[in-house]
């Protein structure tokens, strides 16, 4: 029901620049337009991997496709989470990310129907 993860902003930059197909794999277009969008792009997909780890966690899941699990915004600009292919009906689910220059974390719930 719920999920909590933590990554290291260097680790994903690094990734990034070593594995050149790592961001299509990992992150939508949608996902892509929005951190290559921002000063710090690492941050950003940083903590979108986190968000996806995190709700891993909390739908317990063990295996799935990380393009199945999007991050959006809400007009406010609240980040949430829609699910796609086998995933589509394991929602709603409820999602909070943070970051510095150093982290960036997310929380995510399964929202009770
Ligand atoms: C939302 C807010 C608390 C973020 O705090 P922060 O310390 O600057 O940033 P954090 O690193 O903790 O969090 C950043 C994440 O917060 C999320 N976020 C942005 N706006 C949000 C909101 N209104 N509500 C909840 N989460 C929000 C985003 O997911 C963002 O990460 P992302 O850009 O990678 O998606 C801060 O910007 C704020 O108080 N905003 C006031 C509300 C506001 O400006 N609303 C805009 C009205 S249109």
């Amino acid at each position: 029901m719920l999920g909590i993860d933590l990554i290291e902003v260097d680790r994903m930059a690094a990734a990034l620049e070593r594995t050149p197909n790592l961001r299509a794999r990992l992150f939508t277009p949608g996902e892509q337009a929005y951190a290559d969008g921002q000063a710090v792009p690492a941050r950003h997909y940083a903590a979108r991997f986190c968000a996806k780890e995190a709700v891993v966690k909390a739908l317990e899941l063990a295996s799935w496709d990380a393009l199945d699990i999007e991050v959006v915004h809400k007009p406010t600009g609240a980040p949430g989470i829609v699910l796609h292919g086998p995933l589509t009906d394991r929602g709603p689910i409820a999602l909070s990310i943070t970051h510095t220059r150093a982290s960036a974390a997310a929380v995510a719930m399964v929202v009770p129907a």
